[in-house]
């Protein structure tokens, strides 16, 4: 049994698809702070075969040791759950601390006490802060965290390698770019709580009329058309690197303890080339203007993708228009 934490949220829904259809068993864990339970209903349509689900605040200790007891078949993590929203832990440090570290502290307590144990761990780009070579390569410095957001992925990454030393746990940290898009189905998709703080889904709810129009983030960085530059990867094909990665682990393939890789397209793409392609893909045209920029962003961060390639055997398969087309696809199903 695989346990995946926050797999009722963005990509723990769309990776727990990909685990259930390469016949994996999977129990659910999530809070519902940041997810729906429909979610469940959505996984459920898209594979016929409805997970286990526990509703549990990974901080609980005692809750976590018991989901432990009740599960011995649990053989691996693929830990999601955490507040991810760069900005909001910028205002509230000790949520971001409390809550992303806790719970994988936990969890490690739980994975010690097995004989042989394996973790997936939802990193991130952000590690990287400004990258000074493109694309970045897994060898590239972590650079100090510019929010208590970040910090927490650093944080956490070096609490699993830590702990690998000392324990019969094998992991691998996944450092993801720029996830977007839904699953074909538009059975589930991103559900940002309140006003999206990410490019993808403000542009779709500004396509359906939700929003006035896009705040384009600085058009004065020094980039070939002044906008900042990104890997956005389909969320199906990040999923499917997660059942690559734990069954790395599963059929020990793993070279060292403690494995880690970048997970993107390795293609860098502007917000003005996004809304472009947006436009040209669905032929709605998107009302934005630009403003100021944002604080704390990078100008540019895409992956090298050769790491992941080589030996995850993995490689980003959806093109750029398919995952805006479907992100188009699933705002149009919240919206009927
Ligand atoms: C992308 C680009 C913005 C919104 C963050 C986190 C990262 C991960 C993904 C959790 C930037 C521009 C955005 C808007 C805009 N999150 N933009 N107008 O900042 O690259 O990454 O989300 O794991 O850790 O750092 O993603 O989608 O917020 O921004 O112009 O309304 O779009 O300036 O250049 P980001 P994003």
């Amino acid at each position: 049994m695989i346990l995946v934490t926050g797999g009722l949220g963005f990509i723990g829904s769309h990776t727990v698809v990909e685990l259930q259809q390469q016949g994996h068993e999977v129990l659910i864990v999530d809070d519902l702070s940041n997810a729906s339970l429909s979610v469940l209903d959505g996984i459920t349509a898209i594979t016929k075969s409805r997970p286990k689900f526990l509703q549990l605040d990974l901080k609980d200790k005692c809750g976590v040791a018991q989901m432990f007891s009740k599960y011995p078949e649990i053989k691996g993590i693929i830990h999601f759950a955490a507040s991810k929203a760069v900005g909001e832990s910028m205002e509230k440090p000790l949520q971001y601390y409390e809550n992303n570290i806790v719970p994988l502290i936990n969890l490690l307590y739980e994975l010690g006490k097995k004989e042989k144990s394996c973790l997936i761990f939802s990193s991130s780009c952000t590690v990287y802060g400004q990258a000074m070579e493109m694309p970045i390569t897994e060898e590239a410095p972590v650079q100090k965290a510019l929010s208590p957001y970040g910090n927490t992925k650093q944080m956490g990454e070096d609490i699993i390698t830590d702990f690998a030393k000392v324990s019969t746990m094998d992991a691998i940290l996944l450092r993801y770019f720029n996830p977007i898009g839904a699953h074909e189905t538009a059975y589930i998709g991103e559900l940002p709580n309140g006003v999206p703080q990410n490019l993808i889904p403000y542009i779709t709810q500004t396509a359906v009329g939700k929003r006035k129009e896009l705040s384009v983030f600085g058009q004065d960085y020094q980039t070939p058309d002044g906008t900042c530059i990104r890997d956005y990867i389909h969320v199906v094909d990040l999923a499917k690197a997660h059942v690559k990665a734990l069954e790395r682990l599963l059929l020990k393939k793993n070279i060292e303890k403690v494995e880690c890789f970048n997970i993107g397209t390795g293609k860098g793409t502007s917000v003005l080339e996004i809304i472009k392609t947006f436009e040209k893909t669905t032929g709605v045209v998107l009302n934005y203007k630009i403003v100021e920029r944002r604080e704390g962003d990078v100008m540019e961060a895409y992956a090298s993708t050769t790491k992941a390639n080589k030996m995850l055997g993995w490689k980003a398969e959806l093109s750029l228009e398919e995952a805006l087309n479907s992100a188009w696809m699933w705002e149009k199903s919240l919206n009927k």
